[in-house]
């Protein structure tokens, strides 16, 4: 039986996701139905910048947009990091898109 994949835990929407190797924490999140902030998507903009409450990551690049500095402090680009262990992160602005409104269209005759 394969291992399962590490949970991603997004705060403080309070979602938890399965975060597979084979894809970023925010592609897992976007897989999941769960909005984060993004651009550039490659580790370079920086828009997607977010907490790492607990969990341990690596980058898919070797020289992802934060300082080692940020990285001791706590910060991570979900867009370039991948789950190693269970992960939880901290970002204000997710969206769980199952918390969206619903808007039926009129049909055209
Ligand atoms: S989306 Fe640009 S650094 Fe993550």
């Amino acid at each position: 039986m394969p291992a399962s994949a590490p949970q991603l835990t997004i705060l403080p929407i309070a979602r938890v996701v399965e975060a597979p190797e084979a894809l970023t924490l925010l592609q897992a999140a976007l897989a999941a139905g769960v909005v984060l902030p993004s651009s550039c998507r490659n580790g370079t903009c920086r828009a997607c910048l977010c907490r790492l409450v607990n969990g341990d990551v690596r980058y898919r690049i070797e020289w992802p947009g934060v300082t080692a500095e940020e990285r001791r402090e706590g910060w991570l680009l979900p867009c370039v990091a991948v789950a190693v262990a269970d992960v939880t992160i901290e970002q204000p602005e997710a969206i769980d898109a199952c918390d969206l409104p619903v808007r039926l269209a009129r049909p055209r005759f």
